[in-house]
């Protein structure tokens, strides 16, 4: 698709032209210029090739005045049904025909007779149930066939038949269920074959043999089962191989073997439940592995080891439920690996030896009994680490020793109750810090120790009941500090004044019936609402500094709700409701009088 995409954006670039030219908009057509009827004609500037555009013209039939000068033919959203036999007979110079997006059903085995220099043919998005064998045999010069989103059932043996010159090659989404082995043999210059959205079951061992300049292969979305160790054999060049949602349940043992230039392969929803030890025998190049949504219940210690060269490996949503040790080794070039949506239990100290380059790890939605210590040792170039939904309810001192680089730590829904004294110690390039939805119920002056780039601390949604003012010295960088969801009730007088650099602070839905009287001057965004304010004379100068900025303390924003279509605006209100004495209770603070604060 994508390089049917891109050739079709060259083609368009080297005429210079929009892809569907309105009729309203087209350059006025040069008196010079001989057309057909009813079409509108172009010469390029630069080439002085002519280019004859019938698009969407309601046409029943081939236009027979096409001037025979004519080097591109636009008739693509056209009402033909069919193409009779020598439709384009005079036009011997045409290098480019589209016929796609229209209602053809039927072409003559003769249609394209006379069409000696035609290099690109789209035929895409019609209703061709079958093709004559001989179709092509007229159009020898061929490098581009687009036959993409038809009903064809099946192609016949020698439709392709030497079309040497062909290197793009897209038959996917049609309904083809088995292909002659001997299809393709002809095609030793196809750089890119498009077999997606069929519902081909089966690859015979000759099919793709001979291919040898092949860079791309797209098989997705149809219904093998199993890939066999002969299929792939001989296409050297191969870059990217694509086979992605299928059924594949087995891929046999050296099944990509010899396949030194393949830098991509996608096996992402497919049956997997097992990789083999040498499944990936021999991809030196492969740079991106996807193995994602597959049932895969366990790694093996050697089963990467030839990928010394991979970037990204992907195998979330499988059934993983250990990691042992030494998994990834080998991979020194790994820098993205996901992990999330698996059943991991346990991992071991060594799990991840050898990501001596590896940047992201995303672990989330486990289930870990516990972490072993030390167990990222060695990842310095981690930079984020998703350890989200994962089932922990400690976090000790040892678990994050040597993440020296890490940028982002996502710890949000667990169960964590415990942060012991200095686990963080190592994390000096921390700059998020999520924490939201666990058990936490104290801080102590040592949890953030060593936090001194941190920027965002998330901790909504604990047990929070204080906030020692000592546990935030470390972090002079703070600017976003999240304690909405808490069971706090007051902050100590100079807590606030130790972050010098705090600009946002949520302290929605606690328990607070006051507040320091000093706020941060830095500060410009103050959530307030869902706390039991007690607006006595200890509420002035809260009540005085609300008051006096409207735009840290917003009484209420309207926002567009995340993820929803249409965008809805929501409101969001920021309310300081006083909870006592009795007589303002129920009463926003700002809306109370000032003569009620006259005696304070
Ligand atoms: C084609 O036919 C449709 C439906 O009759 C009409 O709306 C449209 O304007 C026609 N287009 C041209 C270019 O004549
Ligand atoms: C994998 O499956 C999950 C859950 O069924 C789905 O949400 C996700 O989009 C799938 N991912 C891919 C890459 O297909
Ligand atoms: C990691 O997983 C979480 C949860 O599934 C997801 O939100 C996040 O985007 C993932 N991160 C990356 C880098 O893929
Ligand atoms: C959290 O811990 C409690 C008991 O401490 C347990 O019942 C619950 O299942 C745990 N939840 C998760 C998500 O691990
Ligand atoms: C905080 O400061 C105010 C006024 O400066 C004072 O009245 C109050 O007692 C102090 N509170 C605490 C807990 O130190
Ligand atoms: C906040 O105040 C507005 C009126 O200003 C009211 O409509 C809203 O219900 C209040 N919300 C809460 C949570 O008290």
């Amino acid at each position: 698709m994508r390089s049917s995409m891109l050739l079709a954006l060259w083609v368009l670039g080297a005429l210079g032209v929009s892809p569907s030219p309105d009729p309203e908009v087209d350059p006025p057509t040069e008196k010079s210029i001989p057309c057909s009827k009813g079409c509108t004609c172009h010469n390029d500037h630069y080439s002085s090739e002519l280019n004859v555009y019938c698009s969407a013209r309601n046409l029943t039939l081939i236009p027979a005045d096409v001037p025979p000068s004519t080097h591109s033919l636009w008739l693509d959203g056209n009402l033909f049904t069919s193409l009779p036999a020598a439709s384009f007979k005079d036009l011997s110079n045409l290098d480019f025909l589209n016929l796609q997006s229209g209602q053809l059903s039927v072409i003559d085995a003769q249609a394209f007779r006379g069409l000696r220099s035609l290099a690109h043919l789209h035929l895409e998005r019609n209703r061709l149930r079958s093709l004559p064998t001989a179709v092509f045999q007229t159009t020898l010069a061929l490098a581009s066939l687009n036959l993409h989103n038809n009903q064809l059932m099946r192609i016949e043996e020698k439709l392709f038949a030497k079309l040497s010159s062909l290197w793009l090659l897209n038959l996917g989404w049609n309904s083809l269920a088995v292909l002659p082995e001997a299809a393709f043999q002809d095609l030793q210059g196809l750089r890119e074959l498009v077999l997606a959205g069929n519902r081909l079951a089966y690859l015979q061992p000759q099919l793709f043999q001979g291919l040898t300049e092949l860079r791309e292969l797209d098989l997705t979305g149809n219904c093998l089962k199993v890939i066999k160790a002969n299929v792939f054999l001989k296409l050297p060049k191969l870059q990217k191989l694509y086979l992605a949602q299928n059924q594949i349940v087995t891929v046999a043992p050296r099944a990509f073997v010899g396949m030194k230039s393949l830098r991509w392969l996608d096996l992402t929803n497919n049956r997997l439940n097992e990789l083999h030890d040498e499944t990936f025998l021999g991809l030196h190049s492969l740079h991106v592995l996807r193995l994602s949504n597959n049932s895969i219940t366990n790694l093996r210690p050697r089963t990467f080891r030839d990928l010394q060269y991979l970037e990204e490996l992907r195998l979330s949503h499988n059934r993983i439920r250990a990691l042992g040790e030494r998994i990834f080794e080998g991979l020194g070039h790994l820098e993205v690996l996901e992990l999330e949506h698996n059943q991991i239990q346990e991992a071991r100290m060594g799990t991840f030896l050898g990501l001596s380059h590896v940047a992201v790890i995303n672990l989330s939605g486990s289930c870990f009994q516990n972490l072993p210590d030390q167990v990222f040792k060695g990842l310095s170039k981690l930079h984020s680490l998703h350890l989200d939904r994962s089932c922990l309810s400690r976090v000790s001192t040892q678990a994050f020793v040597g993440l020296t680089g890490l940028r982002r730590l996502f710890l949000q829904h667990n169960n964590i109750s415990v942060v012991e004294r200095q686990s963080f110690i190592d994390l000096q390039g921390l700059q998020q810090l999520d924490l939201r939805f666990n058990k936490l119920e104290s801080m102590s002056s040592h949890t953030f120790y060593g936090l001194k780039n941190l920027d965002y601390l998330l901790l909504s949604g604990n047990l929070l009941q204080n906030l020692p003012p000592e546990s935030l010295l470390p972090l002079k960088r703070l600017s976003w500090l999240d304690l909405s969801g808490n069971k706090l009730e007051s902050l100590q007088n100079d807590t606030l004044q130790l972050l010098p650099r705090l600009r946002y602070l949520n302290l929605k839905d606690n328990a607070f019936s006051s507040l320091p009287s000093e706020m941060p001057e830095s500060l410009d965004q103050l959530w307030l609402t869902g706390n039991l304010w007690r607006c006595d004379c200890s509420a002035q100068s809260l009540r005085d500094y609300s008051l006096s900025k409207p735009q840290v303390v917003p009484r209420q924003v309207e926002t567009l709700m995340e993820g929803e279509e249409p965008h809805t605006v929501v409101s969001i209100f920021n309310n300081i409701t006083c909870n006592s004495p009795p007589n303002v209770a129920g009463t926003d603070l700002r809306d109370i009088s000032h003569e009620h604060f006259h005696n304070c």
